[in-house]
C-alpha cells in the first residue's frame, strides 16, 4: 500500500487532509504538525513514504529546507508544497532546486488534490519499476559483458592453440617438399594483407591466415619424387599431384576449430572461369578467402624458384597474373591490389622477411 505524509502546523488542516485521503484513496497516511518532532520521531528512517504534503509557513523550520531534508533521506519521494497565495513566488523557484512534484494554494480544491496525489504515486511507481528493471538489466549487462571475456579468453587461447597446430601440420609438408619452405608463411603474408585491403573482418582474416598456411597440407600425401620432381610432371604424375586439395580437405574436415579452412584448402585450385580442379568450380561458388589465397599462392609460385627452374621477375610474375585476369581465371580486385602492395613496398617487405 502507498504511504502518504503530510506535515501542517494547524492541526485542522492534516486531519481534513488526511480524512480526504484516506476516504477517496486506499493510502496509508501519516501526519505531523511540528517538522522538528517529525525528524526526532524517526519515521522517516523506518517508513518508505512515498509521497509528501508540506505546508509552507511552520515554526522551527519552512517547507522548502523540510522538503529538501525529507528528499535526501527518502530520494525516491514524491514532494507536494502546500502554499498561500504570497508564497507562490519560492514555491515556483523550488520546482526545479528541490524537484517539487506540484504545488498547492491553499484552499485547495479537493478533486485537484486528489488528482494530484494519485498521479504523483503512480509517477513514483514508475520510476521504482524503471528503476528495478534498469537493476536488472545492469546485473545482466555485466553478467553477459563477463561471459563474453570468458568466452574471448578461450576462444583466443583456442586459436593460439590451433595455430600453433596448423603451423606443426605444415611443417610436415615443407619438411618434404623443398619448394615450400616458407611459401606457406608468405602466401599466409600476403593473403592477410590481401584480406585487410578487401576490409575481411577480424575472424575471417584469422581463418585465412590459418587456411593459407594449411592449404597445400594434402601434399603429405603426394610423393615426393613427384613434389621434388626438377623438371616438368608428366600428366599422370600432375593426375597424382591435383589430388593434394582433396586430401588436405580431408584430413582439415574432421577438426572442428578448421573446417572454417576445409573450403580454402579444398578450393585454392580452382579457377573463376571453372577451369580449375578438382570440382571446377565457377565464381559463384568460389569465395573470397579461396581467390585470395590462391592469388597469393599463384603469385608466390611464380616469382620464387621451383625445382625445375629460377623464380620469375616482379614484372614477368605480375604479367602472367594479369592474362590469368583477362582469361577469366582470378580475381581481378586481388591482382590490383596486389600490384598497388609491390608499389609500396608491403610485399617486399615480406620477401624480405622469408
Ligand atoms: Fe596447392
Amino acid at each position: 500500500m502507498s504511504k502518504i505524509l503530510i506535515i501542517d502546523d494547524e492541526i485542522m488542516i492534516t486531519s481534513t487532509l488526511s480524512t480526504l485521503i484516506q476516504m477517496m484513496l486506499d493510502y496509508e497516511v501519516f501526519t505531523s504538525n511540528d517538522p522538528k518532532q517529525l525528524i526526532e520521531s524517526g519515521l522517516l528512517d523506518e517508513e518508505k513514504i512515498d509521497l509528501v504534503i508540506s505546508d509552507f509557513i511552520m515554526p522551527y523550520m519552512n517547507g522548502l529546507d523540510l522538503l529538501s531534508l525529507i528528499k535526501k533521506k527518502q530520494p525516491h519521494i514524491v514532494p507536494i508544497l502546500l502554499t498561500g497565495y504570497s508564497d507562490k513566488e519560492s514555491a515556483i523557484k523550488s520546482i526545479n532546486d528541490l524537484g517539487l512534484y506540484y504545488y498547492l494554494e491553499k484552499p485547495w480544491d479537493n478533486n485537484e488534490l486528489i488528482k494530484v496525489i494519485e498521479n504523483g504515486i503512480e509517477k513514483s511507481k514508475l520510476e521504482n519499476e524503471l528503476k528495478q528493471k534498469l537493476v536488472i538489466i545492469e546485473k545482466k549487462n555485466n553478467e553477459i559483458t563477463r561471459l563474453y571475456d570468458l568466452l574471448r579468453r578461450d576462444y583466443d587461447q583456442e586459436m593460439d592453440n590451433v595455430l600453433e597446430f596448423v603451423i606443426t601440420l605444415s611443417n610436415l609438408v615443407e619438411a618434404k617438399d623443398a619448394y615450400t619452405e616458407n611459401h606457406t608463411r608468405r602466401v599466409a603474408d600476403i593473403a592477410i594483407a590481401l584480406g585487410k585491403h578487401m576490409m575481411l573482418n577480424k575472424e575471417q582474416l584469422k581463418y585465412l591466415e590459418l587456411g593459407a598456411i594449411i592449404h597445400d597440407i594434402g601434399k603429405v600425401s603426394t610423393p615426393e619424387s613427384i613434389l621434388n620432381k626438377p623438371g616438368k610432371l608428366t600428366p599422370e604424375e600432375f593426375e597424382i599431384m591435383k589430388d593434394h586439395p582433396v586430401a588436405g580437405a580431408r584430413i582439415v574436415k574432421p577438426i572442428t576449430a578448421l573446417q572454417k579452412t576445409s573450403e580454402m584448402v579444398l578450393s585454392h585450385h580452382e579457377k573463376l572461369d571453372g577451369s580449375g580442379y578438382p570440382n571446377g568450380s565457377t565464381a559463384d561458388k568460389i569465395d573470397i578467402e579461396t581467390r585470395i589465397i590462391a592469388v597469393a599462392d599463384i603469385f608466390d609460385a611464380l616469382y620464387t624458384d621451383r625445382p625445375y627452374r629460377k623464380g620469375m621477375t616482379l614484372e614477368q610474375s605480375i604479367g602472367i597474373l594479369d592474362s590469368d585476369v583477362i582469361a577469366g581465371k582470378i580475381d581481378g580486385r586481388l591482382v590490383h591490389i596486389l600490384k598497388e602492395m609491390i608499389g609500396s613496398g608491403e610485399i617486399s617487405k615480406i620477401y624480405h622477411e622469408y
